[in-house]
């Protein structure tokens, strides 16, 4: 099955005008999902080009299988119900319950206030699309909003029921979880799912250009979609427990917040502290009459990190795992250059304890390239360059900061630990040990079959698309030398 599918993979578009009439084709008329041999033997993985969820089934006969499910999350019943026309993120938003009411907006009376969900704007990320935040291309979150603001003081508020949503330009997928109150014998637990979407530019010769992908055209026009939850994307490199469950099966799912508190550098928030810098680069780009990830326009600079905080905290995540201490870390920095404080949140998820953190510092980008693919991007939207012409919008990072925010390993490492900070975390004893990717378990690396190794080897030597291509490349990437040494590690 895996195989009939493997053939269709890279070319087959995911169907047109919504769910109805989405799934199959000639020649993988059943396309599901790659059977899960379990641990065990070595599995190559699905052969295919291109994005995760690739060979998973799709649109009406993925919605099929998920509410057949009979989840009492807002999210799955909202989809449901009817199975909804989605053509733009708008339309997403409305059926989920975030979307903005009709203006007038006001700074300070929009998020949260007068019917419009929460929202706010990081120009860094560690979740899914790390490798495609900015301050140029910065993610949108939205939310229900909290039954409180700012750091949780006294008993907390949860909201009895929520939703959430991030988004980012580059990545044709909205994220989406919500609060199931069935779950967990009645005490509540959150579902997670992820709704790839299609545009014309998605079965063109050439694929989608950045042009396609990083303006307001990524927006809206879907030609297809298809929604999936966390256990359909657990044995995919998309799996959303391995952050927001990072304890493993039976452990409790949570939101997360690296950087929860004051002064919310990565968060473009009013007065966090380096956000006239990242605001000054988003507007040099973005034009004011440009509504952006959700957000309408002229109100990308009214979103609230408090509100954020609170969500988080209310609902019973004021514990964030190594959480990024900016405070801390700030006046390290200014008075002397470095942060031991940083260092160590990095060791700390350098050796696998935790996933990467933030950049130590407010903005992360290479200011030349910013201010390249700023003119490029202005230029289009004033229409003076054609859309096609624009760079790659993610391509910001230099090389230290992409080491920094674990793009790539840090610098000098033996295969070993390189195998421990690139692999490691999703390939370990404490996350699902029922699938497959469990059986290339890096913490048991010394006791891994020597075919287990051999796979790794050829994975890692995959071309960067490859869908068994190892590490992700959405996450991170090694260079030549980096090969080798983890190569040689293996090959012991
Ligand atoms: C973001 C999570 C993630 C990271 C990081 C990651 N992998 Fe994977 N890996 C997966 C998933 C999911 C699968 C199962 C799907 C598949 O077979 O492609 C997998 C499968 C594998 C398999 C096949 C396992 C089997 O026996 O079926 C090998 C080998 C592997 N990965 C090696 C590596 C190596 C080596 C690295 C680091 C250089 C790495 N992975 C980094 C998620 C990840
Ligand atoms: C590599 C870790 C990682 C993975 C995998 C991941 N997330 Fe997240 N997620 C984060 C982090 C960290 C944040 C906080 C904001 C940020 O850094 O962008 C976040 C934030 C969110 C938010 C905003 C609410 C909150 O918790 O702050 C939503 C919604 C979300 N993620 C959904 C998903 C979905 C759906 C998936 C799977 C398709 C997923 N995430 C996979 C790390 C991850």
């Amino acid at each position: 099955m895996a195989v009939a599918g493997a053939a269709a993979c890279g070319s087959q578009p995911d169907g047109t005008g919504g769910p109805s009439g989405s799934p199959g084709s000639s020649v993988a008329p059943d396309a599901a999902a790659p059977a899960d041999p379990g641990p065990g033997a070595p599995s190559a993985g699905p052969v295919c080009t291109g994005e995760a969820t690739a060979l998973l089934d799709k649109g009406a006969k993925q919605l099929t299988n998920l509410c057949a499910r009979g989840y009492g999350d807002p999210i799955s019943r909202a989809f449901c119900a009817t199975p909804p026309t989605l053509t733009s993120l708008a339309d997403v938003q409305k059926l989920v319950g975030l979307a903005f009411k009709p203006g007038p907006y006001t700074n300070g009376g929009t998020s949260g206030k007068n019917g419009n969900p929460g929202f706010i704007l990081t120009a860094q990320s560690t979740s899914i699309t790390t490798r495609k935040v900015s301050q140029i291309n910065p993610r949108t979150i939205f939310f229900t909003p909290p039954l409180g603001r700012g750091r949780l003081s006294g008993p907390p508020q949860p909201n009895p029921s929520y939703v959430a949503m991030g988004f980012t330009r580059g990545d044709m997928a909205i994220e989406l979880l919500a609060k199931d109150p069935t779950m967990n014998g009645g005490k509540g637990d959150i579902r997670f799912f992820l709704l790839k979407y299609e545009q014309a530019c998605s079965s063109a010769p050439g694929g989608c250009t950045p042009g396609d992908l990083y303006t307001p055209a990524v927006e809206s026009n879907f030609t297809g979609w298809s929604l999936y939850d966390d256990e359909d994307l657990k044995n995919t490199t998309l799996d959303c427990r391995q952050c927001h469950q990072p304890g493993g099966p039976g452990t409790p799912r949570m939101l997360r917040m690296q950087e929860l508190q004051r002064p919310w550098q990565h968060w473009m928030y009013n007065d966090a502290t380096g956000v006239a810098a990242l605001r000054t680069d988003f507007h040099a780009a973005h034009p004011a009459n440009e509504s952006y990830g959700g957000i309408p326009a002229g109100v990308a600079d009214f979103g609230d990190v408090q509100q954020l905080e609170a969500f988080v905290e209310n609902n019973g995540f004021l514990v964030q795992p190594n959480e990024f201490p900016g405070k801390a870390i700030l006046a390290e920095l200014g008075a002397t250059g470095t942060s031991a404080t940083w260092q160590s949140a990095y060791k700390a998820s350098e050796v696998a304890q935790f996933i990467p953190v933030p950049y130590f510092d407010s903005m992360a980008t290479d200011p030349v390239k910013v201010q390249a693919l700023v003119g490029q991007y202005s230029a289009v939207a004033a229409g003076r360059l054609p859309a096609s012409q624009l760079g790659d919008m993610s391509d910001v990072f230099s090389d230290v900061a992409q080491r920094a925010m674990t793009h790539k390993p840090a610098a000098g490492l033996t295969g070993r630990q390189i195998l421990v900070q690139v692999c490691q975390q999703c390939h370990n004893s404490h996350l699902d040990q029922m699938i497959s990717r469990a059986t290339m378990n890096v913490e048991r690396l010394d006791t891994l079959s020597r075919a287990e190794k051999d796979e790794a080897i050829r994975r890692i030597n995959l071309p960067k698309d490859d869908c068994s291509h190892m590490p992700p490349q959405r996450f991170r990437e090694l260079d030549a030398a980096e090969i080798a040494a983890v190569q040689a590690e293996l090959a012991k």
